[in-house]
């Protein structure tokens, strides 16, 4: 046991100091809130230290600053262009969504360019991975792999061997020697997680922490990391589902604004360079009543995607509203202008939407698509073929505009799509000759354009 350092329990809420763990904080009451950390005592007097001068920020050499790239342009796009020496990302998911699988193509693609890269790995044993690697047709002959769960062990692993590229899978397995609470707890994760971080920093490494989150939303673990790493990246996607999503949710290094589009096969993660083709089984040449694709982005990537809906009279008492990729309270509040500004009565109707594909989407251009599919279901009428829409409804039933229009529009013509209906604020200015615009200003003049 480390002498070195002395922990403590303390309250999350209120910062109260316990010896020991307990229920219930005895200073504020709360219930389940404490977590294990390390104290700094010190009896020493605070010593004088000359100061560092400041630098003109010009002056700064950005010599040593070139990034990794790994080859993989899904992943670096995401990463923001290239990985930087000194910075730390936690990439967080389910498990079971195939993080250990993309940080192991990664680390073979970073290797294969001759960068030194070390996986640890806590969860799986080195056999494991052996295994994954063979069943994705990589070498490995240039990853270092060791198994570990000790904070200490790590760091001096680290400490006697030069690597650029350093992956943890996962952060949950690690362990400091000085603390009583199990791995996996706040206390740990916050300890972890901030030495190695220290220590990337100071050994200009490009520390990768993985870090797993529950269905229910995020475990304590990752989230009390947001804060301290320079990117963090979430996998996603339906475990059903074949397609995975790599979004950066926060970059120091590069915009939040991009995602990458994987698909899970039996020889691992491949990357889609068309996305829309994944989740539309509607051609341009297809038309059916209560199905109507939407020209929708994902950050500031354009994806088309089929809207579903179903609409059928409710036998009875409350009609159900279910939105399935969707947000619920969303569709509840489409409906309510359908029927006060659009004047169809939805009263008495079952009404289902869902986005084809298993796709999560929260944009308001969807709005004017989730309304146009429940009025052709209703109405049993199909949108014309070849037809994509996008458009944010107003609580007056006003069409408002939507962002990065343009890239809609060409995504729409790229597919073979021939008509699509914007909000008529966007079309100033567009001019794009391979697809035909059309404007609409309001729900009732978009319900008539149409059908
Ligand atoms: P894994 O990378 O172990 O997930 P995580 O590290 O996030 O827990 O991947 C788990 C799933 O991926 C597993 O259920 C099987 C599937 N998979 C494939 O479909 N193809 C493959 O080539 C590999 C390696 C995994
Ligand atoms: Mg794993």
């Amino acid at each position: 046991m480390d002498k070195k350092f002395k922990t403590a329990f303390v309250c999350t809420q209120c910062g109260a100091i316990h010896p020991k763990w307990q229920g219930q904080c005895r200073e504020c009451g709360t219930w389940n809130s404490l977590a294990e950390e390390r104290i700094v005592k010190s009896s020493k007097k605070i010593k004088k230290v000359a100061a560092d001068k400041p630098r003109r920020l010009s002056a700064i050499s950005l010599e040593r600053f070139h990034g990794y790239h790994s080859g993989i342009a899904e992943f670096d796009r995401v990463l923001g262009g290239s990985l930087l020496p000194g910075c730390s990302l936690l990439l967080a998911g389910e498990p079971g969504i195939g993080k250990s699988t993309l940080i192991l193509q990664a680390a073979e693609s970073y290797s294969q360019a001759g960068i030194p890269v070390l996986y640890i790995t806590g969860e799986e044993s080195p056999a494991q991975i052996k295994v994954r690697a063979d069943r994705l047709g990589l070498d490995g002959d240039k990853i270092d792999i060791i198994n570990a769960v000790e904070l200490e062990k790590i760091l001096a692993v680290l400490e006697d061997n030069q690597y650029s590229i350093v992956i943890v899978d996962s952060i949950q397995t690690v362990a400091c020697s000085y603390f009583d609470s199990a791995p996996g707890t706040v206390g740990q994760i916050r300890e972890a997680a901030g030495r190695l971080i220290e220590k990337a920093k100071k050994d200009d490494i490009a520390l990768f922490l993985i870090g797993h989150v529950t269905k229910e939303g995020v475990v304590a673990g990752p989230k009390v990391m947001e804060h301290m790493v320079d990117a963090v990246l979430h996998f996603e996607g339906d475990s059903g589902q074949m397609y995975r999503l790599l979004r950066p949710v926060k970059n120091r290094y590069g915009s939040t604004f991009e995602l990458g589009v994987f698909e899970m096969t039996v020889s691992g993660l491949q990357p889609v360079d068309n996305p829309s083709t994944l989740f539309l089984s509607a051609t341009p040449e297809t038309a059916r009543a209560g199905s109507v694709v939407a020209a929708s982005c994902e950050g500031n990537r354009p994806i088309l995607v089929e809207i579903q809906a179903l609409v059928s009279a409710a036998s009875y008492g409350t009609p159900q509203r279910v939105a399935g990729g969707f947000d619920g309270k969303r569709l509840a509040l489409l409906l309510a202008i359908l029927e006060k500004r659009g004047g169809v009565p939805m009263g008495s109707q079952d009404v289902f939407v869902s986005v084809a594909g298993g796709l999560r989407i929260n944009e308001p251009a969807l709005d004017l698509v989730v309304m146009t599919a429940i009025v052709s279901s209703l109405r049993d009428i199909p949108v014309a073929a070849g037809t994509v829409i996008a458009g944010e409804l107003g609580l007056s039933g006003e069409v408002r505009a939507v962002s990065m229009a343009e890239r809609r529009a060409a995504e729409a013509a790229k597919l073979g799509f021939e008509r699509i209906i914007l909000p008529e604020a966007n079309l100033k200015g567009m001019d794009n000759t391979k697809i035909k615009l059309a404007g609409v200003t309001s729900l009732d003049n978009a319900l008539d354009l149409i059908f």
